[in-house]
């Protein structure tokens, strides 16, 4: 056996370094494992797979004690597998624990202006087949009682979610992870070096990350909530890969518009509960 040299040494070392994904700043990426129980809304769409289980597949957060609210685009991947339901009071997704509850989804109420070239309206309604029992590992998430008016650039945010830890890695994080971002002006945004109107980041939209690309949300961690100053802002949408300090999150803003409809639809579906329980 011949000894290597010991340049070979310094460029296995090397190889090894690129091809690690901390190198690149790509690991929700970049974030820490959330403390459990630090965010009791937090909710796991899971979809029924080829592999006769369910999967985790989208974030969202519980808003009442039956309806979650998520991103509209996570509604197709739901609609083909026909079987979803959420898993509420998880912290990981495969160890068992008693607050972990199961809820089947049986209604998807659409805002219905979701355009998945441009990618606007991309937030839905989803109902769930039983009330929930609120505790310590499960609690509503307080939509803003007034007007969001957009939140300034330089603000923090937080996101929480399972998706995936890195953009090469196939799987999501089994573990709730949790990321702070900064707010993105949309001019900024658009820009020729950032998105160049494409998608048009409009004023149903707001860009939040992270400058040097070392933190971001990616895919799985759609439909999750984008927390700003203690308040339910956004819900995670889009994004051109992951981490890339150039091409932000795009999330949808909570804007009054979609407040109304949001809390219009609940009292209405509770409405027509009551009266499909009369007859
Ligand atoms: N669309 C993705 C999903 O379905 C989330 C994208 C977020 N991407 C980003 N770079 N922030 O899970």
């Amino acid at each position: 056996m011949t000894k290597p040299h010991p340049f070979e040494h310094s460029l296995f070392l090397l190889l090894a370094i690129s091809l690690t994904p901390a190198y690149h700043g790509v690991e929700i990426i970049g974030g820490r494992k959330a403390k459990a129980r630090s965010n009791p809304y937090m909710v796991s769409i899971q979809i029924f797979t080829d592999n006769n289980m369910y999967e985790h597949s989208f974030g969202c957060a519980l808003i009442s004690k039956n309806w979650v609210l998520t991103a509209a685009h996570c509604k197709p991947a739901m609609q083909a597998k026909r079987k979803s339901q959420v898993v509420l009071g998880a912290h990981s997704l495969s160890q068992d624990k008693k607050s972990k509850k199961t809820v089947p989804i049986i209604k998807w109420i659409d805002y219905g202006k979701f355009n998945k070239k441009i990618g606007v309206g991309d937030i839905i309604l989803l109902k769930l087949g039983r009330n929930v029992k609120f505790n310590k590992d499960v609690k509503v998430l307080k939509l803003p009682k007034t007007k969001v008016t957009d939140v300034k650039p330089g603000t923090s945010c937080s996101v929480a979610g399972w998706g995936k830890t890195s953009t090469c890695s196939k799987n999501h994080s089994d573990t709730l992870q949790e990321v702070k971002l900064k707010v993105i002006d949309r001019k900024t945004c658009n820009s020729k070096d950032y998105y160049n109107h494409d998608p048009e980041v409009t004023q149903d939209m707001i860009c939040v990350g992270d400058s040097e690309g070392r933190e971001d949300s990616c895919q799985g961690d759609s439909g999750g909530p984008l927390i700003c100053n203690k308040k339910y802002i956004g819900i995670v949408s889009y994004g051109k890969g992951c981490a890339n300090p150039k091409k932000p999150g795009i999330y949808t803003l909570l804007t009054k518009e979609y407040l109304d409809w949001i809390n219009k639809t609940i009292k209405t579906q509770a409405y027509n509960v009551t009266a499909e329980a009369l007859y």
